[in-house]
């Protein structure tokens, strides 16, 4: 056909098919819902053939279908840019009413309902002109909004631009919740090792699934198509089949094209370890940070897979692995997936800012910094919560924290240092998240002293603990001091692998003490005791030396007050700078 104008088009003139063709062309600026342009062409064609005619926006503004019905009707399609059927359709439906009247009929409203569209929109026509607009939304539990009607020139855009976006979070939070009762069947294909793939049933677990198989082929080289290679692939489409699975997941990342052919094989929803990784990040993700971070890792690795969905999964629903932080919008084409890329990068550059400023302020006042790090699960935040009685949530998951969390404690000796618990590290970390949890993996980076934390009840403590040196050594967190701490002792014979290692139970508070004796000592090695003179009008600089470090002692005399402060060397050289030479108290006085 030369036109791609749907519908009955039996009678129409070529030069009117070819005006409503070019609507395909036709594009709609950001913040428009029905431009008034748009409307007048459809009255003045619709009027002409004296038959209804529909069009379907994205929410791109793009125009994805054009069809003339009858008189009175025109066929109300199905136009899905999402794989999930329960969720809206991320089109909208709009048709001219060429009879005058701009309300919805019945028949319109269920379209809306059974097609999930993103809005249903009548434009009444009359003499070849529009007259006035309806719209209708669907809200929770299958109900209907439907808003007044409104002069065709002066249509709430904005308004019904923001409702669509209400009504797809609340189906969505609906549709979330669906699925969240609703436990997705998972079957687990590794190629590396059977402790990879252990793990990758904690990562399954954690992100909701039921596992219902565990398949292991060892492989030296993935097979380029197919990962596993044909033979395997089809076996394992026999597997998941009896298993009755709903999502099978690799344990390595996988192609774009791998993961097309696999799913056509397979005929269910295929991912990897790198997508449930994400998945979990952006269902944990709690700050206004970490939900940018992450929805930015989603984009780069999705944009990096953006081959055009298989036929298999255009009839998928969501779960595992198809979920955002919050409710951003993953499913996008190309050029949205870009603009979003440049806005979260533009907001995280803002955060960045303001968190450089944060750490400059703490450095003006200069609290040391502890970092709890370690592989997840190890028990950082037991460990935090033991230590410092503090509340953060611990969990038998893995990547129970995603944002730093940091207490304020103090040695023995009174010198005060910032505890915090940093997000748990893991083999084959995608890199992406690496990149994108830079900045707060960088609080452990910047750091004064590690406390690595290691799980003593695991049986893979060893490559555990490598990991933790890999993205250490990443981060460019080498030159600090280090404590080694093994964990969960009261589940496991204590092995000290690693020499000086302080033996703790969190959960029992065994070897606690030792630890924080461990740190004031680690923090006091940097520390040394200065003596400052601070004449009385200069007062102010003693309260600011009381915050830096433990005053061992404290005299009156003529000339002001003399302060001898276990103090870090850094910060006698910043008081110094700040205040002038003048402060210190020199030998022959
Ligand atoms: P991520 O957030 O994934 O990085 O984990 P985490 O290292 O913060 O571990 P978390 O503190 O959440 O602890 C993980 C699990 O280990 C929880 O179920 C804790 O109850 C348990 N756990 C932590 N410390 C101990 C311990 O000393 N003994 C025992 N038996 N269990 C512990």
């Amino acid at each position: 056909m030369k036109y791609q104008v749907n519908g009955n088009t039996e009678g129409v003139r070529d030069a009117m098919l070819a005006r409503l063709d070019s609507l395909y062309s036709y594009e709609l600026e950001d913040g428009e819902f029905l431009p008034r342009e748009l409307m007048k062409m459809l009255a003045e064609c619709s009027c002409a053939l004296n038959r209804e005619i529909a069009v379907y926006l994205t929410r791109d503004g793009e125009i994805v279908n054009v069809a003339i019905g009858t008189d009175c009707d025109v066929e109300l399609t199905d136009f899905r840019l999402r794989r999930n059927e329960n969720r809206l359709s991320m089109v909208r439906c709009v048709h001219t009413h060429p009879d005058g009247d701009g309300h919805l009929s019945d028949v319109d409203l269920s379209a809306l309902k059974i097609f999930r569209y993103d809005a249903m929109t009548a434009v009444g026509v009359k003499n070849g002109e529009p007259t006035f607009v309806q719209t209708a939304f669907l809200g929770e539990n299958g109900t209907l909004l439907i808003p007044e009607t409104a002069r065709w020139y002066q249509l709430p855009e904005k308004e019904w631009l923001d409702q669509i976006e209400l009504s797809d979070s609340l189906v969505g939070r609906e549709e979330a919740q669906k699925v969240r009762h609703e436990r997705e069947k998972a079957v687990l294909m590794g190629i590396e090792s059977r402790e990879s793939l252990e793990e990758l049933r904690r990562l399954a677990e954690t992100a909701g699934a039921e596992v219902a198989g565990m398949f292991l082929q060892k492989r030296d080289k993935p097979d380029s198509a197919l990962f596993i290679g044909r033979g395997r692939a089809e076996e394992l489409a026999r597997d998941c089949q009896a298993l009755e699975a709903d999502v099978c997941i690799f344990d390595e990342e996988l192609t774009g094209i791998q993961t097309r052919n696999l799913e056509e094989i397979l005929r269910l929803k295929v991912i990897d370890r790198t997508a449930l990784i994400l998945d979990i990040f952006a269902q944990r993700a709690s700050s206004a940070e970490g939900k940018l971070q992450v929805e930015l890792a989603q984009l780069q690795y999705r944009s990096a897979r953006l081959i055009g969905q298989g036929l298999v999964l255009s009839r998928l629903a969501g779960g595992i692995g198809t979920r955002g932080p919050g409710e951003s919008k993953l499913e996008m084409n190309r050029r949205r997936i870009r603009e979003r890329v440049t806005e979260l990068r533009r907001r995280l550059d803002e955060l960045e800012k303001q968190r450089a400023v944060r750490r400059k302020s703490r450095e003006r006042n200069d609290v040391p910094v502890v970092a709890l790090v370690g592989y997840t699960n190890a028990g950082k935040s037991s460990l935090l919560n033991a230590l410092t009685g503090a509340d953060v949530y611990a969990e038998d998951q893995l990547f129970a924290t995603l944002d730093a969390v940091s207490r304020r404690m103090e040695t023995p000796e009174k010198t005060p240092y910032l505890l915090t618990d940093t997000v748990g590290f893991i083999r084959k970390l995608p890199h992406t998240l690496i990149s994108a949890f830079r900045s707060t993996l960088e609080e452990a980076a910047l750091a004064d002293v590690l406390v690595i934390v290691s799980d003593g009840a695991s049986q893979d403590m060893l490559t555990q603990h490598d990991t933790v040196e890999q993205v250490l050594e990443e981060l460019g967190a080498t030159e600090q001091k280090r404590i080694e701490v093994i964990n969960k002792c009261d589940l496991a014979d204590p092995d000290p692998a690693f020499p000086g290692a302080v033996m703790i139970s969190a959960k029992t508070g065994n070897g606690l003490e030792e630890l924080k004796a461990a740190i004031a000592s680690a923090l006091q090695e940097t520390y040394e005791p200065v003596t400052f003179i601070i004449p009385f009008s200069r007062y102010g600089i003693l309260s600011e030396l009381h915050s830096l470090g433990r005053v061992i002692r404290e005299e009156h005399t003529e000339s002001g007050t003399e302060l001898t402060v276990m103090m870090a060397r850094e910060d006698t050289e910043r008081m110094v700078r700040k205040h002038g030479p003048d402060i210190l108290k020199r030998e022959e006085e």
